[in-house]
């Protein structure tokens, strides 16, 4: 079995750490890629937790792709971890297995002052990946080779113009992350609120508190695809994530739900599942201290839509129907159409509801229905 070996603090893992993993797999014939995800110093316990996240990415990246697996063996071990150390251990797990070990190829330049140069060699040879029109590495590949021996080669890669920093940077700002990430690693930032200002932080970890741990994460993938579908449309990013955060913050049992709606004196529907959208934009106001209309409006609008909904309502509606962790049949069909269309998008999404309940021998509603035909009529 051949084995590549990439190291990273994959913090987080995007799409230029999975184009080496699989071009190095491609290339040299790999069975297996392993993301072996880098322990930092200190050991601190804040940093034990982060890095079990970095390698919860690491696992999501990697979901589904054949011979792509995350690996935390350099997080397990206690004390400083070394290259060669991480290496014995694969050639006793894997043994007979050879082993390559992925760095780029700016690293061959101080290989020889890393921890046991010879032995790592013994381990594993070496693959020193040169992305874009770099040509400098062969001379060092060679030092390297004349005085150690064992194998060091060069992989020839494209540049992808793309770094952690620039994800953590653009989770921050509330900026779409596009395919840069995989959909399960973006929806794990949301969730654990990586990366995210203060405000956005202490909006999750209350939700985190109030909801149980599905509608938690409902609201927390339902943030990730708002950003997503905010920068596609022009919408403000920031006031999609808000208030895709809080669209279901009082989706707690129903008395709870009905006791809150008796504080704040408002009128309780027919039908249970509508109360929380306008009850929800009151508690985001009263509680969340959540001060702006437009935010409050596309909380209040989730459910059923509404008329004269504007483009926030609308990305708010479509990001609660088809963010990550729903599944249901037609979602596929609708996720296109949400990124082809804003008001297709909508449109589809009222039409299945409808559908749904037709289907179910619910009375539907009536309000839907002249609701969807009125933005028909609009377009
Ligand atoms: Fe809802
Ligand atoms: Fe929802």
């Amino acid at each position: 079995m051949r084995i590549g070996i990439l190291g990273g603090t994959f913090d987080p893992i995007h799409r230029a750490h999975m184009a080496v993993a699989l071009g190095v797999k491609r290339e040299f014939a790999l069975d297996k890629v392993l993301l072996m995800v880098a322990a930092l110093p200190p050991h601190k316990t804040a940093e034990k937790t982060r890095a079990k996240l970095r390698f919860m990415m690491a696992k999501e990246a990697a979901l589904g792709i054949d011979g792509i697996e995350a690996c935390d063996m350099e997080l397990k071990r206690e004390g400083k971890s070394y290259t060669v150390d991480t290496l014995r251990q694969l050639s006793d797990i894997y043994a007979g297995a050879e082993l390559f070990f992925v760095v780029g190829a700016d690293m061959l330049k101080d290989f020889m002052s890393w921890y046991m140069p010879g032995e790592i060699l013994k381990f594993a040879s070496l693959i020193g990946v040169e992305r874009g029109g770099e040509d400098e590495a062969a001379p060092f590949a060679a030092q390297i080779m004349g005085q150690l021996g064992g194998n060091v080669y060069i992989s020839k890669q494209d540049e992808i113009a793309l770094s952690s920093t620039d994800i953590r940077r653009r989770v921050f700002e509330a900026k779409p992350l596009l395919g840069d990430v995989a959909k399960g690693v973006g929806c794990l930032i949301y969730e654990h609120g990586l990366y995210m200002p203060e405000q956005i932080l202490n909006i999750i970890r209350r939700l985190s508190r109030e909801l149980s741990p599905e509608r938690f994460k409902h609201s927390t993938s339902c943030a990730y695809e708002a950003v997503e579908l905010a920068g596609r449309y022009g919408v403000d990013p920031e006031k999609a994530r808000i208030a895709a955060l809080l669209h279901d913050c009082v989706r707690f049992d129903y008395e709870k739900q009905v006791a809150l709606a008796n504080k704040y004196g408002i009128l309780i529907p027919g039908s249970h599942a509508l109360l929380h959208a306008a009850l929800g934009s009151l508690y985001a106001k009263h509680e969340y201290g959540i001060e702006d209309e437009e935010i409050l409006n596309a909380i209040a609008r989730h459910t059923t839509g509404a008329e004269n909904m504007t483009d926030l309502d609308k990305v708010v509606y479509l990001a609660d129907k088809i963010e990550p962790q729903r599944s249901y049949s037609g979602i596929d069909e609708l996720r296109i159409m949400a990124y082809n269309s804003l008001n297709g998008g909508v449109l589809l999404a009222m039409q299945n509801t409808i559908d749904h309940m037709k289907r179910k021998g619910h009375k539907v509603d009536a309000e839907t229905e002249r609701i969807r035909r009125a933005i028909q009529n609009k377009i």
